[in-house]
């Protein structure tokens, strides 16, 4: 299976994924970011989407129709997102007509959204995680097919415990595309 991959931001779990061998048709950025670095040191094609702005007058409808279009002219018969900077709406979900992935650092349900690591610290839980689900145009809801508990160690901040979960997406992320990619899940 064809992939392309949504990063925005230091494109660690990206390294993953390209170090597991898959097939990746094009990595996708929505701002200049170490992931680009990171696709060409792979040898992969990347492909700037910019956004029109980050303010309220951003098109999110378009923008998420702009993404799915790349995708398709690159063949791409599976979305990943990893670590994508932004959300894209039901437009994008309407106009690519495969399944989209994403990897989130927390036990899903629990902590949704941007904040999940600071939330999980916040709520003082003693066991967090990452999950991996389908991607729906319901923001971190789609259907669950593989998690991960990680430990919350005291004396952990945002920056300690996001390094423990992503090193544990690190594996289970490629390890779920790849068994998703031929038919086992969910
Ligand atoms: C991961 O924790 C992913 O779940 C989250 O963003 C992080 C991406 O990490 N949505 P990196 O930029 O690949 O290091």
């Amino acid at each position: 299976m064809r992939l392309g991959v949504l990063a925005s931001g230091t494109g660690t779990i990206l390294e993953a994924l390209a170090a597991a061998g898959l097939d990746i048709a094009v990595v996708v950025v929505d701002r200049p970011c170490r992931a680009t670095e990171v696709a060409a040191n792979a040898g992969l094609p990347a492909a700037l989407v910019a956004r029109s702005s980050f303010g309220a007058d951003f098109d999110r409808g378009a923008y998420s129709k702009e993404v799915a279009v790349v995708l398709a002219d690159h063949g791409v018969e599976l979305a990943v997102i990893a670590g994508f900077g932004t959300v894209l709406d039901a437009a994008f979900f309407d106009a690519f007509d495969h399944p989209v992935l994403n990897t989130h650092p927390s036990l899903l349900p629990a902590f949704k959204g941007w904040h999940a690591v600071d939330d999980a610290l916040a709520a003082g839980v003693k066991v967090t995680g990452c999950t991996v689900h389908i991607a729906t145009a319901e923001v971190d809801a789609g259907p669950i097919l593989a998690q991960e508990a990680v430990p919350v160690l005291p004396g952990d901040d945002a920056v300690s415990l996001h390094e423990r979960i992503k090193s544990v997406e690190r594996r289970l992320y490629p390890e779920t595309i790849a068994r998703f990619a031929r038919g086992e899940l969910p």
